[in-house]
């Protein structure tokens, strides 16, 4: 298994692979795909919940979840994202929660959002030896002080806050920082700003790594994916007409055939009903 050692060494000699797994079949198939790391992200929430938001996802919807990609990816690196709440009221909270993700899943680290106050938590769980990813740019379970979800970072004054913030992460002692949709020209000075690997999505190509939301990349389940998502297959498809063949055959009779179906000597039935 890789470590954070390895993941800061990976900067500028190889790019880092991320997508999300929130059950056993996706952590199964990413660790199968040779991903680097995997993220239980609380889009868990979104895609797998059907909430409108993050906010909604609690330590039981994480715990659960992790769990099972742990289960399916017993190789993998596994980032489990704290969810809306856990992290902010105070140390002792913040480290119980944090203890609990990764005792009772077996992720390897925690995901953090956000800037100012969050950075003494990135500190107080690395000094706690629990590795903590940052996350920066668009951060979702914010959403509602943001105003939506928009590119962040575009004027002047954000992109030098943005910059600002990136370096604390790194002296906080975040092994690795996410940048979420800002422009790909702020992402590549972040990147060269810490010796960190920045994991974009939304941020264009020269951040150290990439990540994508497993159901945004295979179009399943999904109502619509922002602009920085690259639909790599449209799984829905396949998925939608197997079910209607299913539920045709099963009308019609033609499901189950013989080959799938047991079969006894006759002869020990006779005469059971006359
Ligand atoms: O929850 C998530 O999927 C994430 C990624 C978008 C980085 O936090
Ligand atoms: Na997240």
């Amino acid at each position: 298994m890789k470590t954070t050692s390895d993941f800061i060494k990976m900067k500028n000699a190889e790019k880092i692979s991320m997508v999300t797994a929130y059950d056993y079949p996706s952590a199964k198939q990413a660790e199968l795909a040779g991903a680097d790391m995997l993220l239980v992200g609380d889009s868990l929430g979104m895609v797998v919940l059907g909430y409108e938001s993050t906010i909604n996802v609690t330590m039981e919807d994480m715990i659960h979840h992790g769990k099972a990609v742990r289960r399916g990816a017993k190789n993998s690196f596994i980032v489990i994202d704290m969810p809306f709440m856990s992290y902010h009221l105070s140390d002792r909270d913040t480290l119980l929660n944090a203890a609990r993700l990764i005792q009772e899943t077996g992720a390897n680290a925690v995901k953090l959002e956000g800037a100012n106050d969050v950075f003494d938590k990135i500190r107080l769980l690395t000094n706690a030896g629990i590795p903590v990813m940052a996350h920066l740019g668009l951060t979702p379970q914010s959403v509602g002080v943001l105003g939506g979800y928009k590119v962040q970072g575009k004027s002047r004054e954000d992109a030098l806050e943005l910059l600002e913030n990136v370096k604390k992460c790194e002296e906080a002692g975040a092994f690795s920082v996410v940048l979420e949709c800002i422009p790909m020209q702020l992402a590549r000075e972040a990147a060269k700003a810490i010796n960190i690997p920045t994991i974009g999505i939304g941020a264009g190509s020269d951040t150290d790594g990439q990540v994508l939301v497993y159901h945004d990349m295979l179009t399943y389940g999904v109502d619509r994916v922002a602009k920085f998502v690259k639909q790599y297959t449209n799984i829905d498809e396949p998925i939608a007409q197997a079910l209607i063949n299913y539920v045709q055959e099963v009308k019609t009779g033609t499901f189950p055939e013989v080959k799938h179906s047991y079969t006894m000597n006759e002869s020990v039935l006779d005469g059971l009903y006359g």
